[in-house]
């Protein structure tokens, strides 16, 4: 007998395959099933309804901090990922990452009953949960591993595909050689700064892996393993309004930075515009390989914005450079001729502190650069075999060291 409450997660369901649709993500039939069979709210059962099924992510776990140790993706970001994956009936399959468990009960009905899942996550309290919730599901055909997911799934067993859902800012052996000949790996890779992009690597025809597709996401960082890639808050401002991520790679000193929209604005204009539909995520990318320190994230509240102590593109901040002596963001004006941003946008920069005025000229003429050569280009992220490059800026190709595995990225020719 059907209860109230499964209609209504039912017709929650279909909204939400809806949302995930409407806002650009296409989805193949096999992973709308799997998005409509599985029940979302059964993996969060401290969420509401509303919040299991909001185009949101359900936070499960925090540190000391307040960080987020462990959620469940929007359903944007998990349906794009399964799209990525290409996952078929009587495969095996590792995810890094096991959180709730929902994303590894989708993986459980995509392989189907002559398939296998194996998923992976760092914290005991986690597993067991996600064990729980799967056994309450009758999820039947998949593990869950207590263990440090940089480590693979080292049993000896080859996957078909290996799905991360944790981010990573270099990629771990493991991930490449469990893989068995003709497989995928999924992996939100970190690139620089707070920009990471989803990336499904298969091996190349003659070497090296290549992307099949690549795009923009957001994820909690590995941690407490052999591949963690831990990150950090600082307030800029003594109310603390307005925040700013820094990395692993960014030796900025936050005490530099503390005071700095105490200092003049130093702005400059590209030219560069952007339609209604058009997506930053691609200057965003070009920006995170031709600035050393990529772009971080600078987030920032309406009391902020509406003291005029910043002017970010966006509601919840911009993305930003940190240098030793400037801070610079980006925002964005009504272009020249618009009724207003959103009918076209000129893309600006906004600096403060002694080095603005050359931060933000530079950042500009790289807009400017991008605008005119690459900004039509298709982009291909790859893992060349021999851990070896150097960066072209000038044709649009960057080599991003990494001590396990090094990435080159590469806007291709017109
Ligand atoms: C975004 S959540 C995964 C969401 C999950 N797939 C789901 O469906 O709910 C990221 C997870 O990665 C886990 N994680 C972080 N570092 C890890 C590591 N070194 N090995 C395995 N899991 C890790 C976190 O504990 C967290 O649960």
């Amino acid at each position: 007998m059907s209860t109230d409450l499964d209609i209504s997660s039912v017709a929650l369901r279909r909204a939400m395959v809806a949302g995930i649709k409407d806002a650009g993500y296409p989805l193949s039939r096999d992973v709308e099933q799997a998005l409509l069979a599985v029940e979302r709210h059964a993996f969060v059962p401290g969420a509401s309804l509303a919040e299991a099924y909001a185009a949101a992510i359900v936070v499960t776990k925090r540190g000391p901090g307040g960080e987020v140790l462990s959620c469940l993706s929007a359903p944007s970001i998990v349906a794009l990922q399964l799209q990525q994956l290409d996952v078929r009936p009587g495969h095996r399959v590792l995810e890094i990452g096991a959180g709730t468990g929902y994303n590894a009960a989708l993986l459980g009905h995509l392989v189907g009953p002559g398939g296998h899942v194996t998923t992976i996550d760092v914290d005991a309290d986690i597993v067991d949960d996600a064990r729980r919730r799967l056994a309450a599901a009758e999820v039947g055909n998949v593990e869950v591993v207590l263990g440090d997911g940089a480590l693979g799934y080292p049993d000896g067993v080859q996957f078909d595909r290996i799905v991360a859902t944790v981010g990573a800012w270099d990629i771990p052996q493991s991930w490449l050689s469990q893989l068995a000949p003709g497989g995928r790996l999924v992996v939100p890779l970190r690139i620089r700064g707070s920009i990471t992009r989803s990336i499904a690597f298969e091996r190349g025809e003659d070497s090296g892996w290549r992307s099949a597709d690549h795009q923009l996401c957001g994820f909690v960082p590995l941690r407490d393993g052999a591949a963690d890639d831990p990150r950090r808050t600082i307030s800029l401002t003594a109310d603390e309004t307005v925040t700013l991520q820094l990395h692993q790679e960014h030796t900025v000193d936050p005490a530099r930075l503390a005071e700095i929209f105490d200092q003049p604005r130093t702005a400059a204009w590209t030219g560069v515009t952007f339609g209604p539909m058009a997506s930053v995520e691609w200057l965003y990318l070009w920006l995170s390989c031709t600035e050393t320190s990529g772009l971080c994230r600078l987030a920032t509240d309406a009391a902020a914005v509406e003291s005029g102590v910043i002017a970010p593109m966006f509601n919840w901040g911009a993305m930003a450079v940190a240098a030793d002596d400037a801070l610079a963001y980006l925002t964005w004006r009504a272009a020249e001729g618009a009724r207003d941003r959103r009918e076209l946008a000129e893309v600006g920069i906004i600096g403060h502190g002694p080095g603005a005025s050359m931060l933000v000229d530079r950042i500009a003429e790289r807009i400017s650069l991008w605008d005119r050569h690459f900004r039509h280009r298709a982009v291909t992220i790859e893992i060349p075999d021999d851990g070896a490059g150097f960066s072209e800026p000038a044709r649009g190709r960057f080599f991003l060291d990494r001590p396990l595995n090094s990435v080159a990225v590469r806007w291709m020719e017109a």
